[in-house]
């Protein structure tokens, strides 16, 4: 099939060049012109494990670049939404959804034969239907449902494994007005045998998407208040306490043989230093303010959230049992991304972390295997220095705080080793096993 994905960012080229490899003529379109250059150059503008291997492989072929979407509407037949959705303080901002939709509907009003406009972003229950698809018509002049076609597609990928969870899905949601745009995107997806295809109206579709990450990001955040009543009881670990429960047969399932397994959701019940990222964040958000003005108040979402922007100042808390003032305090962030395998900066706890810490004069420099660049869009050379390596980072400090869970970091134990004194460790993510470091704080233990 022919496919034209709109936005180029993580979720949008992610998608493109992940169809490429499945066989599909993909056209990635986006305004950034040195995005469509570097993509059409082969190389990836996001840090994505296999992504730029992909990239490379279709780009010329099956896949190409452009900022041209009336040109890349007229050439393909469907239509893919992909560009970003974020939280504006109020509510979800869909100014970029709407500014494409309009763009589409109008390449629409001179393309022969029926086009399929499919929204991949996240949006809440009602868009498509009640903004995406009045839009087109509007613009274009034509009928939903008899000239174009109206779905809803949700993403389901985590970032860093985003092109491994593309290819090999759980599930397929395909959101749809009618039995025929439906069917159109079940072509698209014929190349993903054996995998759970669901197929649903639109608002459902968008509903399944903030439904699926409301449930993460709201264990997270049971995670962290158990987490932290632990540090209040003390001489309780909150690891041990997970384990315990963990290892009950509703999370950990016996199999057919008699072995125990335990399913990912488990990854999600671990306290730290709480969520972030493109999606978590904004999206409960969106979702909360969603039910407010639906006279639905979403009163558990609402302490997702006020849990999750409470959670970064435990670490100023750990801090200070060490330092009377942190005034001068030299301190050294280790992961600067929301999460591995990601350059990923957006609303990452590492933020909150600096910043807070900025404020209370300490003397702050940052590590990353992959987000450097990211980190200097944020923060400037005065206010965080870069280390260019995990041991350099660990040079000259008083204090060292983990925030993302970085399998690197594994090797700080070794390497703290032979340092007199030490510097205090605070594991924001309990990664390291606290009885190979000296002077270990984490999230959810408190010694005495
Ligand atoms: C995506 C989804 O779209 C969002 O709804 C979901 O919840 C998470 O992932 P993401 O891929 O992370 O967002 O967005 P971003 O990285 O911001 O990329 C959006 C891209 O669209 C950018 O490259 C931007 O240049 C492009 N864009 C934006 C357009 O091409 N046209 C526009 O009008 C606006």
């Amino acid at each position: 099939m022919r496919v034209s994905v709109i936005g180029t960012g993580y979720v949008g080229l992610v998608t493109g060049v992940c169809f490429a490899e499945k066989g599909h003529q993909v056209t990635c379109v986006d305004v950034d012109q040195a995005k469509v250059d570097a993509i059409n150059s082969g190389v990836s503008p996001i840090h994505e494990r296999g992504l730029e291997d992909l990239l490379k492989k279709h780009v010329g072929g099956l896949l190409r670049a452009s900022t041209d979407l009336p040109g890349a509407v007229q050439q393909t037949d469907l239509s893919l939404i992909a560009v970003g959705t974020p939280f504006n303080g109020r509510e979800i901002d869909l100014s970029y959804i709407k500014a494409v939709s309009k763009e589409i509907g109008l390449a629409l009003q001179t393309k022969s034969g029926y086009h399929g406009v499919v929204v991949k972003s996240t949006v809440v229950p009602g868009t498509t239907d009640e903004v995406v698809c009045p839009i087109l018509e509007a613009a274009s002049g034509k009928k939903a449902g008899v000239d174009f076609g109206v779905g809803m597609n949700p993403e389901f990928l985590t970032e860093g494994e985003a092109v491994n969870d593309f290819l090999f899905p759980d599930r397929i949601v395909l959101g749809g007005m009618d039995n025929t745009i439906i069917d159109q995107q079940a072509s698209l997806y014929e190349g993903f045998p054996g995998v759970d295809v669901l197929h649903v109206n639109n608002k459902t579709a968008e509903m399944i998407k903030y439904t699926a990450n409301a449930l993460q990001a709201m264990l997270i955040s049971f995670s962290n208040e158990i987490g932290n009543l632990c540090t209040a009881v003390k001489g309780v670990d909150v690891l041990d306490v997970m384990r315990g429960v963990h290892v009950s047969r509703y999370l950990t399932v016996e199999m057919p043989d008699g072995r125990r397994v335990q399913p990912q959701i488990v990854s999600f019940l671990a306290a730290g230093c709480g969520f972030g990222g493109s999606c978590f964040p904004k999206d409960v958000k969106a979702l909360a303010a969603h039910g407010q003005r639906l006279h639905a108040p979403m009163d558990l979402l609402d302490a997702v959230l006020k849990i999750n922007e409470q959670q970064p100042q435990k670490i100023i808390q750990l801090l200070k049992k060490h330092f009377t003032s942190l005034k001068g305090v030299r301190i050294s962030i280790l992961g600067l991304s929301f999460r591995p395998d990601t350059n990923d900066m957006r609303e990452s706890p590492a933020i909150p972390i600096i910043r807070s810490l900025l404020q209370e004069g300490a003397v702050v420099k940052g590590y990353d295997p992959v987000a450097t660049d990211e980190a200097r869009k944020i923060f400037s050379v005065q206010e965080l220095m870069l280390s260019g390596s995990l041991s350099d980072a660990l040079e000259k400090v008083d204090a060292v705080v983990l925030v993302t869970r970085w399998d690197e970091f594994r090797a700080v134990p070794e390497l703290l080793k032979n340092k007199n004194p030490q510097p205090v460790f605070v594991d924001g993510r309990r990664l390291l096993d606290k009885t190979t470091i000296e002077r270990y704080e984490g999230i959810g233990f408190e010694a005495k």
